[in-house]
């Protein structure tokens, strides 16, 4: 697709053939793909553009002078620039990394461990990720600071109240996710930040299941910190990056040591880099990056507003259905959703369910989705999750809904 098209225009059975994987079977059922906030399907234009980087392009980046040195070079920053107008930034201000989990590391390290000290704390969330609790609790421990979590409301919504009060003058960090993994819950970040940012508090924004489902203007969120990893929007394994205000990176030491993060080294010390290479140590993924920036071409033109709008219209056809089936219950009905339905079935453990749903070729997720301190306060082991993209169907809804109707009626 080239031109952004009116959203009426799009046919999405073809915007759905783009992706070759969902046309296989599954035990011999046709594949109903469930499982887009684990990670999402790759059009055929981004599996294109990694082969023809390594047919016709593949060299290092930023070292050699010969031809194909340039092409890579090009290639790798060329995404770098797509990427960065997708979330509408500065390219010198988005560190490319292999995804959330490194970027969110990198702040730790680069930002909170030399600040932080005994008396201060970490605000996070509830719904928080393990990658945006963990690398917090390592820098809890090393400096002495403390974490305090913000809790939710019953619907799965973020308690504004209680998380604004909880903004205590000893509060120098907040780790937000933008959406939550687990229950869809869309928080307020711009408001968030407005208020954390008016109490001198840093924002680190989990961006990992918003940027593959929304319009993103980051610097609008007024958040310093947001992490975004790119096999969950179409783009490979291993790709992602950390959007920081240049004053931010210009100030933080580099978090690994070696070539291309560095101006001149010397056995008597070392000048580093500047941002956001220096952040960037020893051959990055390439040609990830170059199925990165093809897979924000590939969304930018289907236009973030459409894949918004078809991912509400497909969440409200799932919820309507689940609803009606006897005995489950929705985990996670905040107002303001993404296409995430986590869901329990009276007398089924979520791992049953799911291979259930699995014979019959439907892929849901079971577990806990690495949100341990969550599934806590729901008081429950596991979920099943069905988590859409704008690449399912209608169709997919209705087998959802039936496999479970079928796995329920084995299972009681
Ligand atoms: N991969 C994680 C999930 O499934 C983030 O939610």
């Amino acid at each position: 697709m080239s031109a952004t098209p009116a959203r009426d225009a799009i046919d999405w059975g073809r915007v759905r053939a783009d992706f070759p994987l969902l046309a296989r079977e599954v035990h011999g059922k046709p594949l109903v793909y469930l499982d887009s906030a684990n990670t999402g399907q790759k059009p055929a234009a981004v599996i294109e553009a990694v082969d023809d980087f390594y047919r016709r392009h593949n060299a290092n980046v930023s070292r050699a002078v010969h031809a194909l040195g340039s092409e890579a070079t090009e290639a790798y920053e060329g995404a770098r620039a797509k990427l960065a107008r997708f979330l509408k930034v500065r390219a010198d201000e988005l560190v490319l990394c292999s995804g959330t989990t490194f970027a969110l590391n990198l702040v730790a390290y680069s930002w909170a461990l030399p600040r932080l000290k005994a008396g201060d704390a970490i605000l996070l969330t509830r719904m928080e990720h393990h990658a945006n609790i963990v690398p917090w609790q390592l820098v809890a421990e090393r400096t002495g600071a403390r974490i305090k979590v913000a809790e939710l409301r019953p619907d799965g919504a973020l308690d504004l109240d209680a998380l604004f009060a909880a903004m205590t003058p000893d509060v120098r960090l907040l780790g937000l996710a933008h959406v939550s993994n687990v229950l869809g819950t869309i928080n307020p970040v711009a408001a968030i930040c407005r208020e954390a940012r008016a109490r001198g508090i840093t924002t680190v924004v989990d961006g990992s299941q918003a940027a593959p489902h929304m319009a993103l203007d980051l610097p609008a969120l007024g958040c310093d910190f947001y992490a975004v990893t790119g096999h969950k929007m179409c783009g490979p394994t291993g790709t992602g990056a950390l959007w920081a205000r240049r004053e931010h990176l210009e100030a933080m030491p580099p978090f690994l040591g070696g070539g291309e993060m560095i101006k001149e080294v010397r056995f008597e010390g070392t000048v580093f880099n500047d941002p956001p290479h220096r952040f960037e140590a020893g051959t990055p993924n390439i040609a990830g990056h170059v199925g990165l920036g093809a897979a924000v071409d590939y969304l930018s033109d289907l236009g973030m507003a459409h894949v918004a709008a078809r991912e509400a219209e497909l969440l409200a056809h799932a919820t309507e259905e689940l609803q009606r089936i006897d005995g489950l219950r929705i985990i996670g009905t905040a107002p303001e959703k993404a296409a995430v339905v986590s869901f329990l079935v009276d007398g089924a453990h979520a791992h049953d369910l799911a291979t259930l749903l699995d014979l019959d070729g439907v892929a849901v997720r079971s577990g806990h989705h690495c949100a341990h301190p969550l599934m806590q306060w729901y008081g429950v082991p596991a979920t099943c999750r069905a988590s859409f993209a704008f690449y399912n169907t209608h169709a997919d809804v209705e087998a959802l809904a039936a496999a479970l109707r079928k796995a329920r009626g084995l299972l009681a």
